[in-house]
């Protein structure tokens, strides 16, 4: 069921309802997951999972690198997106193994098969700094139409009624639950990531089972930091307005930059309340 979200100022931008969460409008997008009881799972795929803008491209990369003999980053211009919440399960079918596929879907629409076949990484990232990053893709790219504010913004992100792919909460206590002492899964953070990117390179290698040289850990670091994603990766134009970019600032913390008093307070509430069914230590500053 396609929606117009309305935040508290009255910008709107359209959503999806599917099973009661609400995902970005692509087209299919219903289907696509309607259909993913014929999804078959692959045991050496591997997912990268993540409520959204916690980090998805930047360990995409990494993955790719990692088990592919490229020593360049991935052309999304040319190679398309494997975020099967925006393709056909038959397009998924004829990729060949091993698949690495994105998703941000909370635990209730993943495809059961892929949960017990699968590799799944995780990546956690400040859900503060994933709101405010989500709020300037929501305005910057050209399919929303939406043109709000932070503060709109902000009281439609907050709100589990209204938040898209679901409560940042939710997302991560659901998927913690099942990925908690589970071989098959790796949980990164976007944080450890930025304070020493060629440790959490080894270790993704490592759980991946694709162990590399410390020459290939030392390009991999150097292909996926900020400067040379920004530089090096093209972007779909036609998804952006002008200014408009999957990487924006790269920075931990812009949080301060957005959130207010009141709503700092309104989050840490709710953060309190929640933390003992997130299961992971989350690194981040209240
Ligand atoms: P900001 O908007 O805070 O800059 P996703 O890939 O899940 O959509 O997440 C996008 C966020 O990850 C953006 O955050 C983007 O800048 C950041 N990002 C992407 N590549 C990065 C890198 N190599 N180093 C640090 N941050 C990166």
């Amino acid at each position: 069921k396609r929606i117009k979200l309305t935040d508290s100022e009255g910008n709107s931008f359209s959503a999806v309802v599917v099973k009661g969460i609400h995902l970005p409008p692509f087209p299919l997008v219903e289907s696509n997951i309607n259909n993913y009881d014929k999804f078959h799972a692959r045991e050496d795929d591997v997912w990268i999972v993540n409520w959204p803008k916690s980090g998805t491209h930047w360990v995409y990369e990494v993955v790719k690198l990692l088990m592919t003999d490229r020593e360049e980053l991935t052309d999304t211009v040319k190679e398309g997106t494997m975020f099967p919440e925006a393709c056909a399960v038959e397009s998924l079918e004829k990729l060949p193994s091993p698949r690495v596929l994105d998703t941000h879907v909370p635990l209730k629409l993943f495809p059961e098969e892929a949960l017990k076949k699968s590799k799944i990484i995780y990546t956690l990232r400040n859900p503060k700094d994933a709101f405010v990053s989500g709020y300037y893709h929501v305005k910057n790219n050209v399919g929303s139409g939406y043109d709000g504010t932070w503060n709109g913004c902000f009281d439609l992100t907050i709100d589990e009624n209204t938040c898209v792919y679901g409560s940042w909460f939710d997302h991560v206590a659901d998927w913690m639950e099942v990925l908690e002492n589970n071989p098959n899964a790796l949980v990164v953070k976007y944080e450890d990531m930025q304070r020493n990117l060629k440790k959490e390179v080894r270790r993704i290698a490592e759980f991946l089972g694709y162990p590399k040289s410390e020459e290939i850990y030392e390009n991999v670091t150097k292909k996926c930091s900020f400067g040379h994603m920004k530089k090096a990766k093209k972007e779909v134009k036609s998804f952006w307005k002008p200014g408009g970019s999957m990487y924006r600032k790269g920075i931990v913390g812009d949080w301060k930059n957005h959130f207010t008093v009141a709503q700092n307070e309104k989050f840490n509430a709710i953060f309190n309340e929640k933390r003992n069914k997130l299961r992971v230590s989350v690194d981040f500053e209240l």
